[in-house]
């Protein structure tokens, strides 16, 4: 009798991919959620399920299935047959507030909800969705930022202690450009520590209004220029700053692109001045902006490691190249 016919195999418990399942089942409830503005409903009192039902003409079944559901992943409270909002909700899923996050939440499931991620990877044409270096991007990137502007102490805490750990002082005459600044919490950080310290601010003219108000809530206003545009064609000068931040924009780009845009920072720092790249790097992945979300927004982007990084730098003609800690990377214009 053949023995091994008869043995049982022994399986793995499938739980990692019931975990994955169940999240599934979460996302798709939430996304519907999202397009049916569910919470802007309940906040307005209609806050049962035939309330909303009717004055929706939903059906009362699927209406009933996807409250609770809500209510089963803490985003809705149940009490007897009434809905109501849980403090989340209430800050950031009403479009009516500047918090809110759904217009985002919604195009992050543009880039793989359309089925198009399989497609993506086996012919590598991309970006699918939206691409997040243009300005179609703007809206989502304005969704993102009011995460952070919830708890602006916090958000820029964790900025002043970046430029210790690069060895950058705030100090009367330091001239900062930020590019790509979003609502800008490095720059003003360093601008928030020393008022002889002035900030250039570049990024889309909607994404600049953002920073122009974080600037003004922390009373630093008059520190700050703004320079709207497209980052690849607004100019930077020549010989001008003694600081270049390149915050969370590098992994959009190709080596060529990133090296291209390294060059024109090279001309736009005074001798000896300095480069900071900080990126999500391949060495410290980040669950919550994935590689693989990073190449599908983007026609080029990827995360690359410090050897990478180290190489563009040194083609754009940099020098004294340091992996300063777990992200950023200074580099040296030559004095
Ligand atoms: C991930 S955010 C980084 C924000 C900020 N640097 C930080 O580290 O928090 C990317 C920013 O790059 C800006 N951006 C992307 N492509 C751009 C372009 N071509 N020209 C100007 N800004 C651009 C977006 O508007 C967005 O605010």
């Amino acid at each position: 009798m053949d023995s091994e016919a008869n043995e049982t195999p022994v399986m793995p418990a499938p739980d990692i991919l019931d975990q994955m399942d169940a999240h599934i089942f979460q996302v798709a409830s939430f996304r519907a959620a999202l397009e049916l503005q569910v919470w802007a409903k309940v906040a307005a009192g209609e806050d049962t399920v035939e309330r909303i039902a009717e004055s929706h003409h939903w059906d009362p079944l699927g209406t009933r299935m996807l409250l609770d559901d809500l209510s089963s992943l803490n985003l809705l409270v149940k009490e007897g047959n009434r809905y109501r909002m849980v403090p989340e909700a209430e800050c950031y899923l009403l479009p009516d507030k500047p918090t809110y996050m759904g217009r985002y939440l919604l195009a992050d499931f543009a880039w793989e909800g359309n089925g198009q991620l399989a497609g993506a990877i086996r012919t590598g044409k991309r970006p699918i969705g939206y691409g997040a270096t243009t300005a179609e991007a703007i809206d989502t990137w304005i969704g993102v930022y009011s995460r952070s502007w919830a708890a602006p102490a916090t958000y820029l805490g964790r900025c002043d202690a970046m430029w210790q750990q690069l060895g950058i002082q705030a100090r009367d005459g330091l001239h900062v450009l930020d590019i790509a600044c979003g609502p800008a919490p490095k720059s003003l950080s360093l601008a928030r520590a020393h008022p002889g310290v002035r900030v250039t601010l570049l990024d889309w003219e909607q994404i600049l209004t953002v920073a122009g108000k974080v600037a003004t809530d922390l009373g630093i206003q008059s520190q700050v220029t703004p320079l709207p545009g497209d980052l690849w064609t607004v100019p930077y000068g020549s010989g001008h700053y003694d600081v270049i931040y390149l915050g969370s924009i590098t992994h959009f780009f190709s080596p060529e692109q990133n090296t291209r845009l390294f060059r024109r920072a090279h001309e736009a720092l005074i001798p000896g001045g300095t480069l900071v790249v900080n990126a999500i790097r391949r060495e410290y992945p980040d669950p919550t902006a994935p590689g693989l979300w990073l190449y599908a927004v983007s026609e080029g982007g990827a995360l690359y490691d410090f050897p990478e990084y180290k190489d563009m730098l040194e083609r754009a003609g940099y020098t004294d190249i340091v992996d300063v800690s777990t992200q950023p990377i200074r580099a040296t214009k030559r004095p």
